[in-house]
């Protein structure tokens, strides 16, 4: 949630600034601003609530002689204190109009700061939380110790910050250094030669350099346009403890590729995204071959003593969670509860030792899946985290992480990450099902290759994307669409429902379809559309006669049926409105080919209905939020 940016170095500031928030739109759409510290020791500001478009529009027009720099900072906002207008847009500057700060995160104490700061005679002029820090660093810097001194005086502001927040803070007496600074939310150096950017992800600046560092909990850095200088918030060098990188996809990763939306990019970038998460995770032994699960390695002794798994997730993260039950409890025997991050801590979970709590974030910053680790690490788990984002503070607080190599998933709907995230899900089974022994290495090495063979099969579902869209326009307009599925049908059921909620705001609802008669039968009525995930006549038979008898059952009362449904099965073929037809794939496998159809029609239905498929409203990519 909120993008922000600082550049210092040699090139027009403006343009670097406006370019990496616009590829960090995606974070928060509510508002964009920027803070270009001008030759002349002036410094220019400009913000308007909307989209990125407003602000370029409003500096044609305003025209950029003011914004003439090689130092500046920008933000892209995703509301959360003060509505989204231009007078709560970021930046914010201090009553001297000298100093000016964007943000991302929470602070907390704003209350009590901004009653200091109004009895003090201040006048604050947005309703942020934010605001304050700019006035304190303001008044730090006029008077007291720190007189003077723009870093100590920073420095001593984020000493009494409570919350999450990472912030970035200019002075126009200080033209030749930024000041950045984090606390749960995230910060990255991008270090290039004679220029340093800050920014919250490395999209920001990928464009100019590779060389990235990762900033730690707590931690400040300095950058001027060929140094970077890390402390704690006292002051004193943590040099050691950054982590270097360098950042393995380039720049037309992070565009579109000729697509009118990322998402439509990244729903084609599927295939690739499951091949690349397998990869290296498989080495061949005398006894066949074995699954190597993460970077630091949990240890075969540890994957054996746990007696059972919590997975915490939230949104389609807790989806894919879902769908990693059936496999780890089929494969291992190990009983997995699987739990909505933004619950689990409220509710005193069951956790010891011999407990693994799989942490699934495509971003590795959604704060309640971050506090559920924390709770987790407290009662003593092992956390393990599936992540996409290298060093994002989730995988940096778990114990073992597992990463889905998907590149850089910037549409707000997670499509290639979701995927992805099963993918690795997978790999955990198999990894504690040969540990524990309850698969012969034959047998996982079998399911391995099943999984290799994956990626070809997404790309001949992709090619259903013709007759998906067809039906997509025909269903723009109807007002509710109902899913279905039964076991690993129905996680898939609920993601369809939730791509279709966020990106085309149309009321959809996923249901076991066992749960039907139950109540939500009720629901249907005539020509109501229903998209029903048959499960593989080749799998449990009593699973796909069961859910035959419910597609009979709705379409009896009028539902308009659409089937997704293996290639080859005719049974269905009766009671299918619309029949979309996937390859053939074991039971357990068959959400990454089922999945895919249904990310088609939501997107389609979205644009049918003239919506921003890439920025849904009132959404964030990363939802640093509780
Ligand atoms: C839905 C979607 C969200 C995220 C959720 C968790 O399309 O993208 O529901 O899945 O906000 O985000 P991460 O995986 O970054 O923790």
């Amino acid at each position: 949630m909120c993008g922000i940016v600082g550049y210092v170095g040699y090139r027009d500031a403006l343009v670097v600034v406006v370019d990496a928030l616009r590829r960090m739109e995606y974070r928060g759409y509510d508002s964009a601003g920027v803070a270009i510290l001008g030759e002349s020791g002036v410094l220019a500001v400009e913000r308007k609530a909307g989209r990125l478009a407003n602000l370029e529009a409003e500096l044609a027009e305003s025209g950029t002689d003011r914004f003439v720099g090689t130092t500046g900072m920008g933000h892209t906002r995703w509301a959360t204190h003060g509505a989204p207008t231009d007078r709560n847009a970021h930046p914010h500057r201090d009553i001297t109009e000298k100093v000016a700060v964007v943000h991302n995160g929470i602070i907390e104490n704003f209350v009590p700061l901004r009653k200091e700061l109004e009895a003090a005679g201040v006048e604050l002029l947005s309703d942020t939380d934010t605001e304050v820090a700019v006035h304190l660093v303001g008044l730090a810097y006029a008077a007291g110790p720190t007189a003077g001194d723009f870093v100590a005086s920073a420095l001593a502001v984020l000493r009494r910050l409570e919350g999450a927040f990472t912030l970035v803070f200019t002075h126009a007496d200080h033209p030749d250094l930024i000041i950045a600074a984090r606390r749960s939310t995230p910060l990255v150096v991008g270090v290039g030669e004679g220029e340093m950017f800050v920014a919250s992800d490395v999209t920001a600046f990928i464009e100019h350099t590779r060389e990235a560092v990762e900033l730690g909990q707590d931690q400040a850095v300095v950058i001027t346009a060929n140094s970077y200088s890390v402390t704690d918030f006292d002051g004193n060098e943590v040099g050691g403890k950054t982590r270097p990188f360098t950042i393995d996809w380039d720049l037309a990763a992070a565009e579109k590729g000729g697509h009118d939306y990322f998402m439509l990019k990244e729903i084609e970038e599927q295939p690739a995204g499951v091949a690349d998460t397998l990869i290296g995770h498989f080495t061949q032994d005398e006894a066949g071959g074995r699954i190597v699960l993460d970077e630091q390695r949990l240890a075969d002794q540890e994957l054996r003593e746990f007696d059972k798994v919590f997975v915490v997730a939230c949104g389609s993260s807790y989806h894919a969670g879902l769908l990693a039950k059936y496999a780890i409890e089929h494969w291992t025997r190990l009983p997995v509860e699987v739990e909505l991050a933004s619950e689990f801590r409220y509710r005193d979970p069951v956790l010891d030792r011999s407990t693994l709590v799989v942490a699934i974030s495509q971003s590795g910053e959604t704060a309640d899946t971050l506090e559920a680790v924390r709770h987790a690490k407290e009662q003593k788990a092992r956390v393990l985290a599936i992540c996409n984002t290298n060093g994002a503070q989730i995988p940096r607080e778990s114990d073992a992480v597992l990463y889905t190599r998907t590149g850089p998933e910037i549409g707000v709907a997670s499509t290639k990450a979701f995927l992805a995230q099963v993918t690795a899900n997978y790999l955990v089974g198999l990894a504690l099902a040969q540990a524990r022994g309850t698969k012969y290495p034959d047998e996982v090495a079998r399911e391995f290759a099943e999984l290799e063979a994956m990626p070809k099969l997404v790309e001949r579902v992709l090619e259903t994307g013709p007759q998906v869209r067809a039906l997509a326009r025909q269903l723009a307009h109807v007002p509710t669409v109902l899913f279905l599925g039964r076991h690993v049908g129905y996680p898939v059921a609920l993601e369809g429902a939730l791509k279709l909620k966020e990106l085309a705001y149309m009321h959809a609802e996923g249901f076991a379809a066992g749960e039907l008669k139950h109540g939500p039968i009720a629901l249907i009525e005539d020509g109501l559309p229903v998209i029903v995930v048959m499960p593989s006549p080749k799998g449990r038979a009593v699973l796909h006669s069961k859910l035959l008898s419910n597609i009979r059952e709705i379409q009896a009362r009028g539902a308009r049926t659409i089937v997704i449904a293996e290639e080859g099965d005719d049974t269905v073929r009766p009671f299918a409105d619309d029949l979309i037809e996937i390859p053939s794939a074991p039971t357990l496998f068959q959400p990454l080919l089922s999945t895919v159809p249904l990310q088609i029609f939501a997107a389609e239905v979205a644009q049918a209905r003239g919506y921003d498929v890439d920025k849904p409203r009132n959404l964030a990519k990363s939802v640093t939020v509780e």
